[in-house]
């Protein structure tokens, strides 16, 4: 994955419990410091090495780690760094949820030849969200719930996130997540 992820999981430890857990943590995993230039394309096995050395340092599990960082990422990085493109997309979450492919083609150019996600986001007529997540990569489902939280804070917005189904498959995995709001549908 691009270094951007790496240096947002090493601002997510700096900023929450600061340089020496960090240093602890890089050095447990065995990430060389040049891995994080923020334009550049990595192995993805990097992004896993800090998140199990983050989760054995921390003493938390791997899945409450990504659920951290996808909270992070949103609330910190994407405030701080792509403001614009947040708000680009969507006055409100649901807006917003249905143009997450539009913004990840929108910076395809930028990110070249990335490997984003797909989602689509379909509304019942009892007003049940269902979002389904594919990648070709496994094991980030905690993550996409961390980035919900983080984008239900962004907007303002009381979100209760269950995973309904998920399946890891030859292309990567597919989870289903049912989205419910306490206010408005
Ligand atoms: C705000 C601006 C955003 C930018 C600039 C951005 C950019 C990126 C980049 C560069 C990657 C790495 C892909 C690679 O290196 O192959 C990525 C991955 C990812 N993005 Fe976004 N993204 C943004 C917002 C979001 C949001 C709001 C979500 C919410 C669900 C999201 C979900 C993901 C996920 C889950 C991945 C992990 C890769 C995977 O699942 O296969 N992104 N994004």
């Amino acid at each position: 994955m691009y270094g951007l992820v790496h240096r947002a999981i090493r601002d997510m430890v700096l900023t929450h419990h600061g340089p020496q857990v960090w240093e602890q943590i890089r050095s447990e995993s065995g990430v060389g410091d040049d891995a994080f230039l923020a334009m550049q394309s990595y192995d993805d096995a990097i992004v896993l090495q800090l998140v199990a050395a983050a989760s054995k340092v921390l003493d938390i599990s791997q899945a409450e780690c990504l659920d951290v960082f996808g909270q992070f990422w949103v609330l910190d990085t994407a405030v701080k760094h792509y403001g614009n493109i947040l708000d680009s997309f969507g006055d409100e979450i649901w807006e917003f949820l249905g143009n997450l492919n539009k913004l990840h083609d929108r910076i395809s150019s930028t990110f070249q030849g990335y490997d984003a996600p797909s989602f689509q986001l379909e509304t019942s007529e009892d007003g049940t969200h269902l979002l389904h997540y594919r990648s070709s990569r496994q094991g980030l489902t905690p993550f996409v719930i961390g980035l919900l939280k983080g984008l239900a804070q962004h907007f303002d917005t009381e979100l209760v996130i269950t995973v309904v189904a998920e399946e890891l498959n030859d292309q990567g995995q597919h989870t289903k997540f049912c989205l419910e709001t306490g206010g408005s549908p």
